[in-house]
């Protein structure tokens, strides 16, 4: 080969490396950061917590707070149905829930205000730069805006965090179980990954290790349901939940600087499940218009704009 033609090689070697290292740091930063770079708007709707008659003031035992991230689209209703009427029979318990929509939803005001139980709604969007991620961090600026509000605006800043997502389903001895929790406790979740379960692994009442079918680089390898927090670790830093998806729980945690010999075992030393990852099948809303008109003078038309009212269908 001639020198000409290695020196040519050669510097399409070199062009080649270049556009691949500037291929690489383009890719990079097409990602946002973790934290948005601006404070994320919060809408306070209403919260009702004293008056309603599972928290009176003197009770002793710690106030559980669940955090529920939720957002419209036809299986909405029908979830934070289920859920909170599972948590209405759990006393002493405030239910956060907390809206990806720049406003709260008057039917999601209308199901808490019927439920009866002591609540707080809010709304907080997730900012649109996070929107078009291949990875979407769901859920994560609504309970960022549940840590802000307990943080400032909790009239009573003790007890117990735990975040459920409103599609999730718990036994209620679980909730009574967390209730107690000092620092973190954590526990099993069911139907998550290959193992049908993420938990922590337990040897002589400690935890030492994990059992989950994606570990990767975690520290904190556990599902969102997986863990609930004392209030006074929320209280006592500014982590927020990053706006990363996969790395949410293990980033939190890590910044709450917990230790594996802190971390207390609950559902019997992690042996049994009493809390599921349960996913809903998805559906999409039907327009409703030529069926409402093919029957007249009849129900379709109100059955209609009630499925329209709570995102069921489109009229
Ligand atoms: C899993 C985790 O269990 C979630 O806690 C985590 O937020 C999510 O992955 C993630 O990192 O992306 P998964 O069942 O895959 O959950 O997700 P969804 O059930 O669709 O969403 C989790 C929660 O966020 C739900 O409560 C859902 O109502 C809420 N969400 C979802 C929003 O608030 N906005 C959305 O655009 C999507
Ligand atoms: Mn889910």
């Amino acid at each position: 080969m001639s020198y000409l033609k290695i020196s040519v090689m050669k510097y399409l070697l070199a062009l080649l490396c270049i556009i691949g290292i500037l291929a690489m740091v383009l890719t990079k930063s097409k990602s946002p950061p973790y934290e948005p770079g601006h404070i994320e708007k919060t809408v306070k709707c209403k919260s009702d917590l004293m008056e309603r008659r599972q928290l009176p003031p003197a009770d002793p035992r710690p106030v559980l707070y669940v955090v529920t991230p939720t957002y419209r689209r036809v299986e909405q209703v029908p979830e934070l149905t289920r859920l909170g009427q599972t948590l209405l029979t759990v006393p002493h318990l405030v239910w956060m829930v907390v809206e990806d929509a720049d406003a709260c939803s008057p039917h999601v005001a209308a199901l808490l205000d019927r439920l009866g139980m002591p609540y707080v709604h809010l709304a907080s969007a997730m900012p649109a730069q996070y929107r078009s991620e291949r990875y979407v961090p769901r859920g994560v600026s609504n309970r960022r805006a549940a840590m802000t509000w307990l943080r400032d605006q909790s009239p009573q800043p003790t007890g117990v965090m735990y975040f459920l997502d409103d599609d999730n389903t718990i036994d209620i001895r679980l909730l009574e179980q967390m209730r107690h929790t000092k620092k973190v406790s954590m526990f099993p979740v069911g139907l998550v990954a290959d193992y049908l379960v993420s938990s922590p692994i337990v040897q002589e009442g400690r935890v030492t290790g994990w059992f989950d079918g994606w570990i990767v680089d975690r520290q904190f390898p556990v599902d969102m349901a997986g863990f609930a927090v004392n209030l006074s670790l929320v209280m006592a830093s500014d982590a927020l939940m990053p706006y990363h998806a996969g790395y949410e729980e293990d980033k939190m945690l890590r910044a709450f600087g917990i230790t594996m010999d802190e971390i207390e075992p609950l559902a019997n030393q992690c042996t049994e499940v009493l809390v599921w990852h349960t996913k809903t099948k998805k559906n999409q809303p039907p327009s409703l218009r030529r069926e409402v008109a093919s029957h007249p003078n009849s129900n379709i038309a109100a059955l209609a704009e009630n499925m329209e009212r709570i995102a069921m269908a489109t009229t």
